[in-house]
């Protein structure tokens, strides 16, 4: 099945579609178990979601959440953990209970366990309903770089050089930027019965023309994804600058 595509015009449309898409989920089961993910790009996503909770009553509380990734070594307090980002940009500003939220821990004393128990939870609660993802510059998702097997569960994964530097915006300078990193493996993500992906930026054209043109191979992450039945990619027209005519005009707008 061909991947859905939707392109927007701005990076506050792509925010209130992205939540208006994870809105229905959670109003059509508001048991659902959502899949979570940070960095800059799902921000205004999160900032609408937490506006419909307080506007219109939009509500988490039978929601599951488990998010992507983490870096290994920072605690849960440390600024530039994805703990702290889900905290300051979610969990905080709506009303889902602490014990619904997941994140690896990036600070687990038994890494290989911390993983096997993250996706054996993802299991217990019955696999991920709505997975939402962003996409690397270099085609990962999650943290699964360039190379990754498609069969990984949760593990432990080292970031590669262009993602050390792309991430190396949020922290004093890429020195500090953590080499590992937690993450869901590809088959982790695969198994989401939904994936919403979203791009925004000229820095993402590269990545989504390989991923909707190109072969599914390991050198592109994403590209996993067009074997998924139920795959919505959701980008702006700038991330969007390198797709070819025929499928921009198939892509809704
Ligand atoms: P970004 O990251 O949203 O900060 O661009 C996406 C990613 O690296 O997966």
């Amino acid at each position: 099945m061909p991947i859905r595509i939707l392109i927007v015009d701005s990076y506050q449309e792509l925010s209130q579609l992205s939540a208006g898409f994870v809105a229905e989920m959670v109003r059509f089961k508001p048991s659902a178990v959502l899949g979570l993910a940070t960095g800059s790009t799902p921000i205004g996503m999160y900032e609408e979601l937490v506006r419909l909770h307080i506007e219109q009553g939009l509500d988490f509380s039978k929601t599951t959440t488990f998010n992507l990734d983490e870096y290994v070594g920072l605690s849960e307090s440390h600024a530039q953990s994805y703990y702290t980002y889900m905290r300051r940009n979610f969990w905080d500003c709506v009303n889902i209970p602490s014990d619904q939220v997941h994140i690896p821990r990036g600070d687990a004393g038994d890494l290989a366990r911390e993983c096997e128990e993250y996706e054996e939870g993802i299991e217990r609660a019955g696999g991920i309903d709505l997975q939402v993802l962003g996409i690397g510059t270099n085609g990962h998702i999650g943290f699964n770089e360039p190379g990754s097997d498609f069969g990984t569960k949760t593990h432990v994964v080292r970031l590669s050089e262009s993602t050390i530097e792309a991430n190396s915006r949020f922290f004093a300078s890429s020195n500090f930027v953590p080499r590992e990193a937690i993450s869901m493996g590809l088959q982790t993500i695969f198994r989401s019965r939904r994936i919403l992906l979203l791009a925004d930026g000229e820095s993402k054209a590269r990545a989504i023309r390989q991923m909707v043109t190109g072969d599914v191979t390991p050198q592109l992450p994403a590209s996993l994804l067009k074997q998924h039945a139920d795959v919505m990619l959701m980008v702006t027209r700038q991330a969007a600058a390198e797709l070819p005519e025929d499928v921009v005009k198939l892509s809704g707008t």
